[in-house]
């Protein structure tokens, strides 16, 4: 059984993934006829939002983990895997086509918390996009999808949860409403960013 705070998370946010889930660049990547140009499209606006977020939240992470260090939890950067995966496709430039709907910390670690959970949960529905895309497109980890493959080599979902619910938890209870506000305010972010995204790359 999850620790509590995890399951808040989870039960706090559920509303927000299911949401994200129909997000209709997210549902285009789930259909059977998915094109390359299609994930190209995603790859590109994920890449503009880590590319963002990252030059904050890597620091942030880095500083948080010199306060409570971690034996296993160290933070994985996504946005050179995306560059990486559009270079391997050959799909365009991963430089920002488009301006990011920016995700910005609040400089509380219990936010930062919020936002990490995110990221790291979603290598859990990764498992399952990387296998849709090896069956539509051919692609892996190491032919344009390593970053929906994160799984496979990178434990930092499992180190994530324990770092949080072992070690963090009894520091950060009284701020689990900012916890959860983090978390939410990340995926309601993404969701826009991939609406706006979409509008614009549509007029293109
Ligand atoms: C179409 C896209 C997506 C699908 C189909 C999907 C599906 C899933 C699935 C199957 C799980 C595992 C549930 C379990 O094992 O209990 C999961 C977990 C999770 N996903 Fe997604 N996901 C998608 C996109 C995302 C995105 C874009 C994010 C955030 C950036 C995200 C965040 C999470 C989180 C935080 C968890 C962990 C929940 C927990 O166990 O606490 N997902 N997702």
């Amino acid at each position: 059984m999850d620790p509590p705070i995890l399951e808040q998370l989870r039960e706090q946010t559920r509303p927000a993934h299911v949401a994200l889930e129909a997000q209709s660049l997210l549902k285009t990547l789930l259909s059977s006829r998915l094109t390359e140009r299609e994930y190209g499209q995603l790859l590109q606006s994920m890449s503009a939002f880590y590319q963002a977020l990252e030059s904050e939240l890597v620091p942030a992470t880095t500083a948080l983990l010199a306060r409570h260090p971690d034996p296993d939890y160290r933070y994985l950067p996504r946005a050179p895997l995306l560059a990486n995966d559009i270079r391997a496709l050959g799909c365009g430039s991963p430089d920002v086509v488009h301006p990011p709907a920016a995700l910005r910390l609040d400089g509380s670690d219990a936010y930062l918390l919020g936002v990490l959970y995110v990221i790291e949960g979603s290598t859990q529905g990764g498992r399952y996009i990387a296998r849709h895309l090896t069956h539509t497109l051919g692609v892996s980890e190491d032919t344009g999808a390593s970053f929906f493959n994160i799984h496979r080599w990178d434990n930092s979902w499992m180190a994530f949860r324990h770092w949080l619910g072992r070690d963090l938890a009894r520091h950060y209870e009284d701020d689990i409403t900012r916890m959860i506000e983090g978390a939410n305010t990340t995926f309601s972010t993404l969701h826009t960013h991939l609406d706006q995204w979409q509008i614009l790359t549509d007029e293109k």
